[in-house]
């Protein structure tokens, strides 16, 4: 594991950027696997800054995104398709048939979880993961568990997770409870992989991320056993790591 230690969240999102445009000039069709949340908004602002000054070019780059939650359309301003479109996508030239989000609508759940695995193994797997650390230890939404989910999958949202993506609903019970998501198995496939971490509230997860046991009580600890993972968090995140 490489840690970049960032003095800010801002700070952070450069480095992280930093990190996705080497990435995209080194391999112009590349595969990016893309987040959601807080987190990685920053360094979509700062990729879409470049883009615009000329200094990345997204129109041979492919993107399969972790998850979507189950049930939103895609013009749901919550739906991690409205996401990607008003932060990343829409701003760059990145081609509409090149982007990939599991498809919430689509009610089979066995169907979708098929047919989303088929689509990031025929785009030769993904180059580099971009990934955001839940408070629980989750990445993309593998909660803690017993075991390690493989492949894509439908999972019940635990009720932290609920609780924390509520301040993006008008009330709690507009939260979906079901999403799918790239499997554990799914993510660490990617051939590098970028965890992105920022605020105090990440200290204590974090450290156990990276110092404590593999284990799927913590989902993200497995990053631990991935041959090319690059942390970039910042101070806040990092204060309980010494
Ligand atoms: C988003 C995702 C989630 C988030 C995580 C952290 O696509 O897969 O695992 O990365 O919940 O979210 P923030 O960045 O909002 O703290």
């Amino acid at each position: 594991m490489r840690l970049y230690r960032a003095k800010d969240y801002n700070d952070m999102s450069r480095k992280a950027a930093h990190i996705i445009s080497a990435q995209v000039t080194m391999k112009p069709d590349c595969v990016l696997g893309l987040a959601t949340g807080s987190t990685p908004i920053g360094t979509y602002k700062q990729l879409i800054e470049w883009y615009n000054n000329g200094d990345l070019d997204f129109a041979e780059v492919k993107t399969a995104n972790l998850d979507e939650y189950k049930g939103l359309t895609r013009d749901n301003d919550q739906s991690y398709y409205y996401f990607m479109h008003e932060n990343l996508f829409k701003h760059v030239n990145i081609k509409e048939e090149n982007t990939n989000i599991p498809d919430g609508t689509e009610p089979d759940a066995a169907k979708e979880c098929a047919r989303y695995e088929k689509v990031v193994h025929e785009l030769g797997g993904v180059d580099l993961q971009l990934l955001g650390l839940g408070h629980n230890g989750h990445i993309g939404f593998n909660e803690p568990a017993d075991e390690y989910p493989k492949e894509t999958h439908i999972v019940d949202l635990q009720e932290s997770t609920i609780e924390a993506n509520k301040r993006f609903f008008a009330s709690i019970d507009d939260v979906p409870r079901q999403a799918y998501t790239m499997g554990i198995g799914t993510i660490m496939s990617a051939k590098k992989i970028l965890l992105v971490v920022s605020g105090e509230d990440k200290a204590a997860i974090l450290r156990e991320v990276i110092c404590g046991p593999v284990t799927p009580r913590v989902p993200a600890s497995i990053l631990q056993l991935h041959p090319d993972v690059t942390i970039v968090a910042d101070d806040a995140a990092l204060a309980k790591l010494g």
